[in-house]
């Protein structure tokens, strides 16, 4: 596994393998890597000749009272992983070469960015978008792998792809979970002892959600206010508890009329806030 750790040498050695007619396989992280991370470095290995991943922090995606400083990482490690896992190319580059002196070029995800996490973290999909923007132009790859785990960005960078022509093509993995139900995150770390073991509620709620719609509850107020009662008996406090249509990520209600016909699936979406971290998780409800 080779590490490299300026754009230029990146889209260089990317060039090349592409020039060579090699298929390209990436996994963008923020490092501080886990079984989900890994998976997805899986996933894509099993598709392509050259497997690139990324591990950068990208400062323009946290606002100005988030976790950047926080944000848990230990590169050792991620390499290890990242060998382990049959990476070729590990691309780690610094903020200064990530963002040259005087950057003013922003992509800006204008209808699926305003609700969700983009609602409670105004400015954060436009980092998304603009760091993804520029990973893809430097790693050049055939596709992408993504994770579920984050339903909104996967939605939102897919957009991405589609209305700018970028030659990409989006692959999603699973969201891997620990023994009890709770969603692998780096952020996970931040929890106290009884955070860790509270925050399987997330989990918890979603399931209860999706029992009482796979017996035929259509109420959107009943289904959320199902996964409230399971969060509010944690010490945990609700972000947002929202369902929406997959693919607009609007509001639709009532339920009923979208699944009468069995039309549309819809996302159910949450985030809770605890002392250490704040976690999201969601399912899918469908027919
Ligand atoms: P990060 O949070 O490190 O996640 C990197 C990728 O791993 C994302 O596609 C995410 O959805 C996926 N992932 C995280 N936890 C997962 C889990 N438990 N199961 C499966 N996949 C999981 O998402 C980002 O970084 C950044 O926003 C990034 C896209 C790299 C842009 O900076």
């Amino acid at each position: 596994m080779k590490i490299i750790t300026t754009p230029a040498e990146m889209q260089a050695a990317a060039q090349t393998l592409r020039r060579e007619g090699k298929t390209i396989g990436f996994v963008p992280t923020m490092g501080f890597l886990h079984e989900g991370h890994l998976s997805l470095m899986r996933l894509a290995r099993g598709r392509c000749d050259v497997l690139v991943a990324s591990i950068f922090v990208n400062p323009t995606q946290f606002g100005p009272n988030e976790d950047l400083d926080a944000y848990p990482r230990d590169f050792d490690s991620d390499e290890a992983l990242c060998r382990e896992t049959g990476v070729d190319l590990l691309f780690y580059p610094t903020p200064e070469t990530m963002y040259l002196e005087g950057h003013s070029i922003w992509v800006d995800e204008d209808s699926l960015s305003g609700m969700l996490c983009g609602a409670a973290r105004p400015g954060h999909f436009r980092g998304v978008c603009t760091v993804v923007t520029k990973l893809l132009n430097i790693v050049l790859p055939d596709f992408m792998v993504l994770g579920e785990k984050d339903a909104q960005q996967l939605r939102v960078l897919r957009r991405m792809v589609r209305d700018l022509n970028i030659p990409v093509d989006i692959v999603s993995g699973p969201t891997v979970r620990e023994a009890d139900g709770l969603a692998m995150s780096s952020r996970n770390k931040h929890l106290s002892p009884e955070e860790r073991a509270e925050a399987v509620c997330l989990f918890q709620g979603l399931e209860k959600a999706k029992s009482l719609f796979a017996a035929g509850e259509r109420d959107a107020a009943v289904l959320k206010a199902a996964v409230r009662e399971v969060i509010e008996k944690t010490s945990g406090t609700v972000d947002y508890i929202e369902i929406v249509d997959d693919e607009s990520l609007q509001n639709f209600q009532p339920l009923e009329t979208r699944h009468a016909g069995d039309v549309k699936p819809s996302l159910i979406a949450l985030a809770v806030k605890f002392s250490g971290a704040r976690l999201i998780d969601n399912a899918v409800l469908s027919k």
